[in-house]
């Protein structure tokens, strides 16, 4: 009996301390802006990412590149993540989300704002990153149709001198078909922080609106700072 209670105890205390370390990364990282960049393959999120990082300095964390550099590292976790990502499907979230907190951590201390780019991809995913790492204050996503966004990808394969493994029409219609699947409920869900941008335009008239939403959430996140 008293082994238990001791046991249950220890638990407890060990909840405690994982609530309390969650709580603490949740405010380290609250006070710079976080935009989770969403849209389907080739609707231009790397495009838009590097312009707000030239105009913003934010700090640019692309699930789909911290997912290939593992795969470039050639260990065997890198060779199971390959084989998920040229079907077209998500890698489990324990994987992307690790990689994640672990860019933001190596980060946050010199950053101005992170743009989390292609994820969350299905809504617990978005759920665990604001358990996990902090709440987002923006999605931005780039809305465009499945026919622009297999030119645009086939356009890019086609110029490319190293071409992206998952960049051919099969694996690409496997990614629409993943993003079709699962957007919906992220959108659903986040729909009160959600921007949505038509992305069928050129890439600098949608990023004249890009700057437009993001100096609005700047502004706000300026005014309840002074609040606090
Ligand atoms: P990821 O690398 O994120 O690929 P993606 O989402 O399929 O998108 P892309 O990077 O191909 O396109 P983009 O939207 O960045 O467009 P870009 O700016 O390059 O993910 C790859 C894989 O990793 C996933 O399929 C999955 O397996 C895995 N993964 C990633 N995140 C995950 C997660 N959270 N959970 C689980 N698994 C995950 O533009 C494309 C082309 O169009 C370029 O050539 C560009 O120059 C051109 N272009 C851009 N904008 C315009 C415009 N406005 N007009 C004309 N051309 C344009
Ligand atoms: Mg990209």
């Amino acid at each position: 009996m008293l082994f238990m209670c001791h046991q249950m105890a220890m638990k407890k205390e060990a909840q405690e301390k994982l609530k309390a370390e969650q709580l603490r990364r949740a405010q380290a990282v609250s006070d710079i802006p976080i935009i989770w960049i969403l849209g389907g393959p080739g609707c231009g999120k790397g495009t838009q990412c590097a312009k707000i990082v030239e105009k913003y300095g934010f700090t640019h964390l692309s699930s789909g590149d911290l997912l290939r550099e593992e795969v470039a590292s050639g260990s065997d976790k890198g060779r199971q993540l390959q084989e998920i990502m040229t079907s077209g499907g998500l890698v489990p979230n324990a994987e992307v989300l690790s990689l994640l907190n672990a860019a933001v951590t190596r980060t946050k201390g010199i950053s101005k704002g992170f743009l989390i780019d292609g994820y969350p991809r299905e809504k617990n995913q978005g759920i665990e990153f604001e358990q996990k790492i902090a709440p987002a204050d923006l999605a931005l996503y780039f809305d465009c149709s499945e026919d622009t966004m297999l030119k645009r990808i086939l356009a890019r394969a086609n110029a490319a001198e190293v071409k992206r493994a998952d960049d051919n029409e099969a694996t690409i219609r496997s990614r629409l078909q993943t993003f079709k699947l699962n957007t919906s409920a992220i959108l659903e869900l986040y729909a009160d922080k959600t921007m949505t941008i038509n992305a069928e335009r050129d890439v600098e008239d949608i990023f004249m609106e890009v700057v437009e939403v993001i100096d609005c959430v700047l502004q706000k996140k300026q005014r309840a700072a002074k609040v606090c």
